[in-house]
């Protein structure tokens, strides 16, 4: 039985709910953007209403589990985050298990030992990196000292020459293309999916890419090269190597349903933890979701996509006029910042 004090709370929860976007919205690189907080600590009720609006953080970002990307934009931000409200780019990536809970996988990109981590912690036990294979044979990537014993994902090196890969998933942006396009496109090519067979021009093993950002935002006066630079490099490499023989991949990450269908679920978590009787069937029919994003051709696209209602802000990716849309993916709502976001939100 919720009271008539609780009920006036948890009314509007069943109405509004925000997917914060983080690079670009709340922070720029390792600097948060002084809205942030303050757009934070709105939703969590310090707005005109007094309302608490449920909100995730929808993020192409990742390298990181959710639990150390709450603790990082709590730090930065000042207002307490939790794992359940982070979606990062491979959060939804956890659903492959199903597939490939044993069989052996190359996880690619980040600080690698910490990728394969955070595969393990999504219930992928055998796993294996670039840098792995480094180890192996240092002559697979000659250019580069090999890799030293913290930057292996485990103790034992494996006989990559008849131990075949079942996929290749690619987790983060890579720190070292060169290295990731040579060991990824050995294993995509080889006959039997180990790295001693001979190379054909046909795909061995499915590809997984958690991200298809090209650019995105940092404290840098540019836009940076993404996990979508390096998926244009293995596309263009992967063509020129075959001949042309077609790529298939799946693709994770904001603008695809697969992100806002994560997203949505976690939103309903929320609600049923603070109300467990809720009904979701209902709050479904009524719910409006906004999402707020820098990036027109991940954050907006992908909203709109998703049915949820758009609002861009100036800080990052995007830097139109005061007046200006993006032309290709026009958000509902053009706001200068987080804040500005939040509050029209509240008000509408
Ligand atoms: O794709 C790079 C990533 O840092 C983008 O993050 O938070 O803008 O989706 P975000
Ligand atoms: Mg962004």
């Amino acid at each position: 039985m919720i009271s008539g004090c609780m009920q006036r709370v948890l009314a509007p929860l069943q109405q509004a709910a925000v997917a914060l976007d983080i690079d670009g919205v709340l922070v720029k690189g390792k600097r948060a953007l002084e809205e942030g907080g303050r757009a934070l600590r709105m939703l969590g009720g310090h707005n005109r209403l007094r309302r608490r609006i449920p909100f995730v953080l929808l993020t192409n970002g990742g390298g990181v589990s959710e639990a150390e990307k709450a603790a990082d934009v709590s730090r930065l931000l000042g207002v307490q985050i939790a794992a359940d409200q982070i979606v990062l780019a491979h959060s939804p990536m956890r659903a492959l298990a199903a597939e490939y809970a044993h069989k052996h996988v190359l996880v690619v990109g980040g600080e690698q030992s910490r990728c394969a981590h955070i595969a393990r912690g999504y219930g992928l036990a055998n796993v294996s990196t670039p840098n792995d294979v480094v180890a192996w044979r240092p002559s697979a990537w000659p250019f580069m000292p090999p890799p030293a014993a913290e930057q292996l994902s485990a103790p034992a090196v494996r006989n990559y020459a008849s131990d075949p890969f079942h996929a290749v998933m690619v987790f983060h942006d890579s720190f070292d293309f060169g290295r990731d396009l040579q060991i990824a496109t050995d294993v995509l090519r080889s006959r039997d999916a180990t790295l001693g067979a001979e190379l054909v021009n046909r795909q061995s093993v499915p590809l997984f890419m958690s991200n298809e950002d090209l650019i995105f935002s940092n404290d840098y006066a540019r836009p940076r090269f993404g996990q979508g630079a390096y998926h244009v490099c293995l596309r263009a490499m992967w063509a020129a190597l075959t001949a042309g023989a077609p790529l298939e991949y799946t693709l994770f990450g904001k603008p695809h349903a697969v992100q806002y269908r994560y997203a949505e679920r976690l939103l309903d978590r929320l609600v049923l933890a603070a109300e467990p009787d809720a009904d979701i069937a209902r709050l479904h029919a009524r719910r409006r979701i906004y999402a707020v994003g820098d990036n027109p051709a991940a954050d907006i696209a992908g909203a709109n996509a998703a049915g949820w209602t758009s609002v861009l802000v100036r800080t990052g990716i995007f830097s139109g006029a005061a007046d200006a849309n993006d032309p290709v993916h026009p958000a509902h709502h053009v706001a200068d910042h987080v804040e500005d976001a939040v509050a029209w939100i509240v008000d509408s």
